[in-house]
């Protein structure tokens, strides 16, 4: 395939996502009907719980799973003198560039390849962007505190949720007196928020945005060997989400690309279909936060080996995963087109969302035959009550099974329950209390015991 050929499917994919995204209640824009908020999104139905079921089992295997790491949950609001010690308030932006004729907005970086819309011109070459020299745009959103409106109640939506976890160090260590020893980590998820200059590529690049940041404090010696730690361990979680090891590239960035407080970063870059591009960084930001917020507030943000003796501020090596960005891969990944032959033996496309379970918004969907049968739908019933309470399921009895089977493959319901007339007996006592259970990636169909479903489906969605 040649190089344009593979660029126009790729954006031929991305756009159908985009459209399955909102068709199919996963990513809204933000106010849409008052003409979109760029660069925010809102999560619709099938969207919040998939990003639940990341978030949750991110917090599985990084905090409850782990005995060295410990979660916090901080204010989004931030203190401005905090922001100042960190280097966000002097420091945190983007080169930015104008056109003196259209009046876009670019990073300097990432300038225009495209036509000033402007400046229609026969030949493409005269055809560019007339642009400013750069000048520093900072990207924090800055808000003002109660009803003075004086410098002091400046405060910031927080740029990363790092920052929290730094400034709330001793008080973390102090409460958790035995528990944390050095190594450990402080783990949070949540919003941040950065005015980027071009939000773009859907979600990938937004204003509103949630992290998730584990800031894992060590002695100085040790840093280099664990941030190599931290990589391994994140690749595997992806790929423990369904991610292959194979769309995943480690780029490790070189002097003078990675952020100010960062002596070795490595980014994981997946392969979007809009090219290969950073999930996570995993970063050894050295003692740079701690010793910063100690100067910043005069007091040292030690650490006490009350074993040893002795006092120091760590060194800490931060893997921070971006949540909508791995949502996003999630999606990209998952998204796949296969024909197939229909019961009517007709050949058509479906559109099957190929989440791996543990992510599925749905984990099965129950169907029975007939919706005019009362029997039918009160033994779904049934089976739905017992199975709610260990996975989140739905009902669906419009249109015939065959559509209903389509719709749970685009939402990527990776089981599927009917309950027809052997299930309540019609047929002889046989097959009576049994269900056929489908399989959304093979298709094939068991016949199961009701009273076994929540046995066999648990051990596969978790
Ligand atoms: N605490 C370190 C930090 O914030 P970063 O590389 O700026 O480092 C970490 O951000 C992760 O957060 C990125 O790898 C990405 O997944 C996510 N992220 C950053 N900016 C984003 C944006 N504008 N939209 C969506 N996700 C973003």
């Amino acid at each position: 395939m040649s190089e344009d050929t593979k660029a126009a499917k790729d954006a031929e994919k991305m756009e159908k996502i985009v459209s399955l995204c909102k068709r199919r209640g996963f990513i809204f824009q933000s106010a849409e009907i008052y003409g979109g908020l760029n660069g925010c999104w809102d999560y619709g139905p099938l969207g919040v719980e998939l990003k639940r079921n990341l978030k949750d089992y991110w917090w599985r295997k990084n905090v409850r799973e782990r005995d060295d790491v410990v979660g916090l949950d901080g204010s989004i609001l931030t203190h401005q003198e905090a922001l100042k010690s960190s280097g966000h308030v002097g420091g945190f932006s983007d080169p930015m560039v104008d056109c003196r004729t259209c009046k876009s907005r670019f990073r300097a970086d990432q300038v225009c390849e495209s036509k000033c819309p402007e400046k229609p011109s026969k030949n493409p070459e005269e055809n560019g962007c007339d642009l400013t020299e750069p000048r520093d745009f900072n990207l924090m959103f800055e808000t003002k505190m109660g009803a003075s409106s004086d410098d002091g109640s400046i405060a910031y939506l927080r740029p990363e949720t790092a920052q929290s976890i730094f400034v709330q160090f001793k008080n973390v260590c102090d409460q958790t007196g035995e528990r944390v020893k050095m190594p450990f980590g402080i783990a949070q998820i949540g919003k941040a928020f950065r005015n980027e200059i071009n939000p773009r590529n859907f979600t990938f690049r937004s204003r509103e945005f949630e992290q998730m940041e584990i800031e894992y404090f060590c002695r100085a010696e040790d840093g280099l060997e664990l941030t190599d730690y931290w990589l391994e361990e994140r690749l595997k979680f992806y790929e423990s989400i369904g991610i292959p090891r194979e769309k995943l590239h480690v780029l490790d960035v070189p002097d003078g690309e990675r952020g100010h407080y960062s002596s070795k970063t490595y980014d994981i870059e997946y392969e979007f279909p809009f090219g290969i591009q950073e999930l996570e960084g995993v970063a050894y930001r050295t003692d740079y936060d701690l010793k910063a917020h100690s100067e910043g507030v005069g007091k040292p943000q030690e650490y006490v080996d009350q074993a040893a003796g002795e006092k120091f501020i760590p060194h800490v090596v931060e893997p921070s995963a971006g949540c909508d960005r791995t949502i996003l891969a999630l999606i990209c990944e998952a998204y796949e087109e296969e024909v197939i032959t229909n019961d009517k033996g007709k050949q058509e496309t479906r559109v099957v969302m190929r989440f791996d379970p543990k992510m599925a918004p749905i984990k099965c969907a129950i169907f029975p035959l007939l919706k005019n049968k009362p029997e039918l739908v009160a033994k779904s019933k049934e089976v739905l009550d017992l199975l709610r309470p260990f996975m989140n399921v739905t009902y669906d009895e419009t249109g015939a099974v065959g559509r209903r089977y389509r719709r749970g493959d685009e939402a990527g319901t990776p089981f599927s329950v009917t309950v027809d007339f052997d299930t309540i007996g019609e047929n002889g006592p046989e097959n009576e209390g049994t269900v056929t259970l489908r399989e959304r990636d093979s298709m094939e169909q068991i016949r199961i015991p009701i009273t076994d479903l929540v046995a066999h489906l648990l051990p596969l969605i978790q």
